[in-house]
């Protein structure tokens, strides 16, 4: 239980909030059903009530079967739809109609750069749902890119908060115009997979607002998402999960949100102060809000008036999704070729170029002989670590994209090169002692030997080599950051070695986070990012390969020059270098608790702090800031085709607060090849009177030019947009100043600037 100071403080900010926030709150289309609920609830027990707040299953929570009221059934997200399992464990079912689409992950979609293809992806997503029976897909995965290292950026969408929330709007209307609901997560600042299970984010309330909380309060107020999921890690002091400024005042009161809240799985921590913060469910188990909670209504301690409400927010989410009979479910194999398309449209638009001299897209007139070496060019990223994989009906890996599209125009050989990084449970749990360490560590030496070798001989015979390095999701995975952002499996090594005996390299990463490309880059002629790219990604990768499209996929993350160079490891907040035992241990091995209950009340007295002291100033808003030179800058992508930017203008020199600023400026495809550009709006404050970053991105769209062709460009960008929060006040503020509106095709390369003033 709360403190009566803390309820004191909560009051007064309550009061604060509501009446700062409550005049602009989104109408939720939820809301429409309120009365018919008034009359379910007014016929539900005490028990069927609270037997809606709890876990049924792993993936269902309750329904009342008596009033006709369907069970809610979930499914992970965020890139896929999940195999299904045992009701009561992670064991699969091992189905064949379960077989689903792999969408290129998080970071992939958000290179595309195109809200447009985010909704096309929830459709995607919905149908594949629907087919399953779900009606509730986990996901989007939003939480902004901190850390280089994170274990999910693959999964969550960008380090930008503007364009995460535009991509995750997207994402979640096309979930929800398809009948399904999108459980938005994690709410918020899971920011950081080790430790994610005890670790507390102190964090200043401006940064908290306009950079990790943007995409969330996007997704309430723009895309009216139905749910939200509370993070497994405390935000200043309190648990996610029962975070009343976060979960009462801020998503409810303050935004709007009228949809219901599932606990991040075994991310509950109380009974009254979690039903009271606003909890609705506690997945997938019922230690705190089954009989816990049923015992705190009848001794007093929690109003029924707060059941009933908690009941609402599920019912309200119940009817405007129609639940699916079992017997309909599962009926059809689930990826079906309308998602497999939209897969392949999504892969296409999100692989970034970063270098080429000259080599790209390939000349196969002369049949060349070319060494495609490395194992991720046969690994499968549908699946690997832990968390949420997709058991995919099929995965074109680079390799198979490769064949598909070259065919016998060039001769196409293939050397592993090095043994990738796997990952399984039985490893994790197993302690080894050092003898099988030192011997297993040997063996890996004589086999790495042999692959090197394999790999430069089969260089030294070929035109051209396509090195596919990079991570995978046995190196990037739920649970525990990387180390490092070293290239794994000593891929560095391996391309010296290849580099002395065939110079003509191609450098694919197929990673869904940044690298360290110190050594690679020097020795490659040309270099892209593919992503973990769905289950089209080799034949999109293949595409651009062969120019069959012109890559148009832009960096949603900055690429360090060093990892120490980005700001949580330059500040030394991160990482905090504390043991890391996850949540998601006690789930794997029992669902009761108790045996876990003391390991994570031991876990839970570590000092284990994540300081955000560089507040706004994340990823390129870090760099730009403080002219920290990076590897590649946010928002970078070449194309085969020169674009020219002229003629910038806008419809005024001063603006209002509600004022829409139109921006214009003329585009022109220089080149022979039709090809997409990713025109970006950055604001440079010139003379504000708080502290803001150097640039801001505010606008950018995705313009398709043929050769030759020129198109006017006209960018809106809302003066509220440039708010700022205000803390003394506590609330949304104007700075009103000089700016300059920035337009270029990266944070670093700025083409044109228009001088603006908002009053
Ligand atoms: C993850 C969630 C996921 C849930 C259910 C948790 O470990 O953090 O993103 O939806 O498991 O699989």
């Amino acid at each position: 239980m709360k403190k009566t100071s803390e309820i004191l403080l909560l009051a007064v900010f309550t009061f604060y909030v509501t009446n700062c926030a409550m005049a602009q709150q989104h109408k939720s289309k939820l809301l429409q059903f309120d009365s018919q609920i008034d009359n379910l609830i007014s016929q539900m027990t005490l028990e069927e009530k609270v037997n809606m707040l709890h876990g049924k299953h792993m993936f269902v929570s309750s329904g009342v079967e008596r009033l006709g009221i369907a069970d809610m059934i979930y499914a992970d997200g965020p890139f896929g739809i999940r195999e299904e399992m045992q009701p009561d464990s992670w064991m699969p079912l091992n189905l064949e109609n379960d077989k689903a689409t792999f969408f290129p992950t998080g970071s992939a979609l958000a290179a595309t750069w195109c809200p447009e293809l985010a909704y096309k992806y929830g459709t995607g997503m919905a149908h594949e749902a629907r087919l399953r029976g779900k009606d509730m897909i986990l996901g989007p995965a939003i939480n902004i890119q901190r850390i280089p290292t994170g274990g999910r950026t693959y999964e969550y969408l960008s380090e930008d908060p503007y364009l995460s929330s535009k991509l995750a709007v997207g994402y979640v209307k096309g979930v929800q115009d398809n009948g399904v609901a999108a459980c938005v997560k994690h709410y918020a600042l899971n920011n950081q997979e080790n430790n994610r299970g005890t670790v507390n984010v102190i964090i200043g309330e401006r940064a908290m607002r306009e950079i990790y909380l943007a995409p969330f309060r996007a997704s309430v107020e723009e895309a009216d998402a139905y749910g939200i999921m509370p993070a497994y890690n405390k935000v200043n002091g309190e648990w996610c999960s029962e975070n009343n400024i976060l979960l009462n005042q801020i998503l409810r009161k303050e935004w709007g949100f009228a949809g219901f809240t599932v606990s991040d799985w075994g991310g509950t921590h109380s009974t009254v102060d979690a039903i009271t913060s606003g909890l609705n469910v506690e997945m997938p188990t019922k230690k705190f809000l089954g009989q816990a909670l049923l015992d705190s209504v009848k001794a007093g301690k929690v109003s029924e008036e707060v059941i009933n409400q908690r009941v609402r927010e599920i019912l309200r989410v119940r009817l405007a999704i129609k639940p699916i009979p079992a017997a309909e479910a599962n009926k059809e194999i689930t990826s079906q070729p309308q998602q497999q398309k939209i897969a392949y449209e999504v892969a296409t638009k999100s692989i970034v170029l970063l270098k080429n001299e000259g080599v790209l897209p390939l000349n196969l007139s002369k049949k060349k002989v070319i060494a495609v070496i490395g194992a991720n060019a046969e690994q499968i990223m549908a699946t690997g670590g832990v968390g949420a994989g997709v058991k995919a009906l099929y995965e074109v890996t680079p390799m198979q994209g490769l064949k598909n599209k070259i065919g016998d125009r060039a001769q196409l050989l293939y050397a592993k090169g090095y043994e990738p990084v796997t990952f399984s449970f039985a490893d994790m749990y197993k302690k080894k002692t050092p003898e099988e360490i030192e011997k297993a560590n040997k063996e890996k030496q004589v086999k790495a030997q042999k692959l090197t070798q394999e790999a430069v001989e089969l260089a030294s015979k070929a035109d051209l080599v396509i090195f596919v390095a990079g991570n995978n999701r046995a190196v990037e995975t739920e649970a525990i950051d990387r180390k490092d952002i070293f290239l794994p499996s000593g891929q560095d090594e391996l391309i010296r070695k290849i580099a002395e005996v065939n110079p003509n390299i191609i450098t694919v990463l197929t990673s869904g986070a940044p690298n360290d490309l110190n050594v690679v880059k020097p020795l490659s002629k040309a270099l892209l990012i593919s992503w973990f790219n769905g289950s089209e990604g080799g034949n999109a990768l293949a595409d651009v390969l062969i120019g069959n499209i012109s890559p148009s996929g832009r960096l949603p993350f900055t690429l360090p020059v060093k990892l120490e160079d980005s700001p949580a490891y330059a500040l030394k907040n991160y990482p905090q270098g504390v043991k890391n035992t996850d949540v998601f241990t006690d789930l794997v091995s029992t669902t009761d608790g108790k045996d876990n209950q003391k390991k994570k009340d031991e876990i839970s007295n570590d000092p284990n702090t994540a300081y955000y002291s560089e507040e706004s100033l994340v990823g390129y808003r870090w760099f730009d800031t403080k002219n920290i030179p990076v590897m590649y800058p946010f928002g970078f992508g070449l194309t085969y085709t020169i674009f020219e930017y002229s003629k910038v203008k806008t419809d005024k020199d001063k603006y209002g607060k509600d004022d829409v600023i139109t921006l214009s400026f003329e585009l022109k495809n220089k080149g022979k090849i039709a090809a997409d550009e990713v025109v970006q709006v950055y604001v440079h404050r010139i003379n504000p009177s708080v502290e803001w970053p150097a640039k801001e991105l505010k606008a950018f769209s995705r313009v398709s030019l043929n050769p030759g062709e020129t198109k006017t460009v006209a960018l809106k960008v809302p003066v509220k947009e440039l708010m700022y929060w205000n803390d003394k006040k506590q609330s949304w503020d104007y700075d009103p100043c000089k700016s300059e509106l920035m337009v270029g095709s990266s944070v670093d390369e700025i083409k044109l600037k228009k001088e603006i003033v908002t009053e």
